[in-house]
């Protein structure tokens, strides 16, 4: 019958469209749920008139701990599952540089969580600046170093071994001694504490940073620095220390890598929900940043829709970042807006 077929055309519909969703600014604020985020997860879980399941992924640069407690938590927060194989944080993508390095500078997070992170990733000799400081204080003469910390340390003679490459994970919560600590390796011959070498360039090793949004949007007025102001602050002194600029890599949204990864992740969460491991036609991108989300769902040919819910508090759309979808107040007033479209 007629009501058949358009039911089935629905259906096909459904099946060529998927959803990428931020986190912060948009399903929740920090451990808080914005309700919309749950009713939008609920409809897309199946609850619609349709009856099926619309693909949908979460693409956040947030960091500091492994994808899965990362996903309990989130699970628990919006009342509907998270999956770890649809999840991508700023440093998931960074598991690949496992194989390259052996010894690694890690950088960021609450105590040393971002250690576990790494451990989970494969990476086989960690080191977090805690280490370092507890080898030798003098290296961060303004750091008060308690019990407790050099208790969970694992200091070693770094004049001993080479650390092959600094990755930034998460938000420096010490910018004075990990400042130190980063700028010391970067100076130094191949990542040997206690060196500095003569060419700044051919034995210094990488630096890579897990994202670049300069600013996050807390419990606090007016939005905090994140990672990309501590990384400019890096390149500043690098350069006027050395006269030479420093090269490094940058992942997280908007960088082209991360949303390539993510592609890899909606064509296999295509399979698990269809059952067939595709890229569908319409991709929608869901973000309150038009600096990160925006911008780079832009470039990279999604469908972007800015929400009213975090970082963009600006009038009719973002003036330097518009949203090529639309402009609109939640989460679900967006997802709704392009089932109508699709569908
Ligand atoms: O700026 C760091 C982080 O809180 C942003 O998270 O989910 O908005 O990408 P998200
Ligand atoms: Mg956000």
């Amino acid at each position: 019958s007629q009501v058949q077929d358009m039911q089935a055309g629905k259906v096909k519909a459904a099946k060529n469209m998927a959803f990428v969703f931020d986190i912060d600014g948009v399903l929740v604020h920090g451990d808080r749920l914005i309700p919309e985020g749950k009713m939008v997860l609920d409809m897309l879980n199946g609850d619609n008139e349709l009856g099926i399941k619309i693909p949908h992924i979460f693409l956040t640069n947030g960091s500091g701990k492994p994808e899965l407690p990362r996903c309990q938590q989130l699970s628990h927060i919006l009342h509907n599952p998270v999956s770890t194989d649809q999840f991508i944080q700023s440093h998931t993508p960074m598991r690949a540089l496992a194989e390259y390095y052996n010894t690694v500078l890690v950088v960021g997070g609450e105590g040393y969580r971002c250690r576990d992170v790494a451990e989970e990733y494969g990476f086989k000799d960690i080191v977090v600046p805690n280490d370092i400081v507890a080898w030798d204080t003098t290296v961060a003469p303004y750091r008060v170093f308690t019990e407790e910390e050099r208790a969970s340390s694992r200091p070693r003679d770094f004049t001993q071994c080479n650390i092959d490459a600094i990755l930034v994970f998460s938000d420096s919560r010490d910018y004075a001694t990990d400042m130190q600590i980063i700028m010391d390796l970067l100076r130094s011959e191949n990542g040997r504490y206690g060196t500095v070498a003569k060419d700044p360039v051919s034995q210094r090793i990488p630096i890579y940073f897990s994202q670049g949004d300069m600013l996050c949007p807390t419990e606090h007025p007016i939005p905090r620095m994140s990672q990309g102001a501590f990384r400019i602050g890096l390149e500043a002194m690098y350069k006027a220390l050395t006269g030479v600029d420093l090269e490094r890599v940058v992942y997280g949204k908007p960088e082209t890598a991360t949303y390539k990864y993510a592609d890899e992740v909606i064509a296999s969460w295509m399979d698990t929900i269809h059952g067939e491991e595709r890229i569908p036609e319409n991709v929608y991108m869901i973000g309150d940043n038009p600096a990160s989300d925006i911008v780079g769902g832009n470039m990279y040919g999604w469908n972007t829709c800015l929400v009213r819910t975090g970082v963009f508090q600006g009038g009719e759309n973002d003036e330097e970042n518009p949203a090529n979808f639309g402009v609109f107040k939640n989460v679900l007033e967006a997802v709704k807006a392009a089932c109508r479209k699709q569908l």
